[in-house]
């Protein structure tokens, strides 16, 4: 018997290492981006429905959109079609990943849709016919399905699982609206006329096998942050803060404008945490760890 709903736990994402090439041809760029899973969530319940439905609680819902060009909805369309049939699903999304932050709140949601679906539909699809759907749906979507740490090649969708010796804690400062993703990379072109082919680094892989976190924060690279701050100077004032408060290392998010904090221990970053808050120069901080796993099944 197929189940009539079935709810499934997505994680967020921050990148270690993000290296960044040239622009392609098709307009892509080639990375070096070696993501790492972290334990804020968004939820995807799907039920049966007569037409494809979304809808969203959180307290960011007001910016998600509820139309067809939500990557969730996509996800099931995508999915229907590969297997001939209807995509009559509703898709509820309890957000908490900030939105158009940098930290794959997007990318989760469609990987959350398509591992519900294919479980809600028994359409048996296997992780490789998964992962393909996700690499089309998005760079970031193949990340968020398998979780844990991972290097990125290519435009950061063929990926390669990486061992993570233990827990890392972070905190990431939500800021007030999101960035586009396609105009951070259009200031990076313009900032970084000559970027070099990106390669992954021994020593930030050596710091996540060992869990050392002082080893990553010395490693920690972003070639997203200085076209991020050329968007959003405020967030060097976020960044100040969160390292004068103890932060071992600062950084953007991916394309930002969430920023992520990498602390020694769950005490720390929690004192990162309020003093983030306290501080003014961010709308939320929340404290968190990392590697965490990717789209799982809780109810089906
Ligand atoms: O793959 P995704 O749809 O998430 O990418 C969003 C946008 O980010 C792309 O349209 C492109 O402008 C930019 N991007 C890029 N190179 C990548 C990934 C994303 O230029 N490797």
């Amino acid at each position: 018997m197929t189940p009539r709903t079935v709810t499934v736990r997505v994680p967020a994402k921050v990148n270690t290492q993000l290296s960044v090439g040239p622009a392609r041809p098709d307009g892509f760029h080639d990375l070096a981006n070696v993501f790492l899973a972290v334990a804020l969530h968004d939820t995807v319940t799907v039920t049966p429905a007569d037409d494809l439905r979304i809808t969203c609680t959180g307290p960011d819902a007001a910016q998600v959109p509820l139309d067809r060009t939500n990557l969730a909805a996509r996800a099931a369309e995508l999915l229907a079609a590969r297997h001939g049939i209807e995509p009559r699903v509703h898709i509820h999304i309890d957000k908490d990943i900030p939105v158009a932050g940098g930290m794959a709140g997007g990318s989760a949601d469609a990987a959350g849709a398509l591992l519900a679906c294919d479980a809600l539909w028994g359409t048996g699809a296997s992780q490789s016919q998964l992962l393909d759907i996700c690499a089309e749906l998005g760079s970031d979507v193949p990340f968020s399905l398998v979780g844990g740490a991972a290097l990125g090649t290519g435009r950061g969708e063929r990926l390669t699982p990486l061992e993570v010796g233990g827990t890392f804690h972070w905190v990431f400062a939500v800021a007030d609206g999101g960035l586009s993703t396609p105009a951070v990379y259009r200031e990076f072109d313009r900032l970084t006329p000559d970027a070099p082919e990106p390669a992954a680094a021994p020593a930030l892989l050596d710091a996540l096998r060992t869990g050392d976190a002082k080893a990553l924060a010395a490693t920690l690279t972003n070639d997203l942050q200085a076209p991020a701050l050329s968007l959003r100077p405020s967030l060097a004032e976020t960044l100040a803060a969160g390292t004068a408060a103890g932060a071992l290392a600062a950084l953007v998010s991916g394309s930002g404008p969430t920023t992520a904090f990498l602390c020694a221990d769950a005490e720390a970053a929690h004192q990162v945490a309020a003093a983030l808050t306290a501080s003014g120069t961010c709308r939320a901080a929340r404290a968190t760890t990392s590697p965490a796993p990717g789209a799982t099944v809780l109810t089906d």
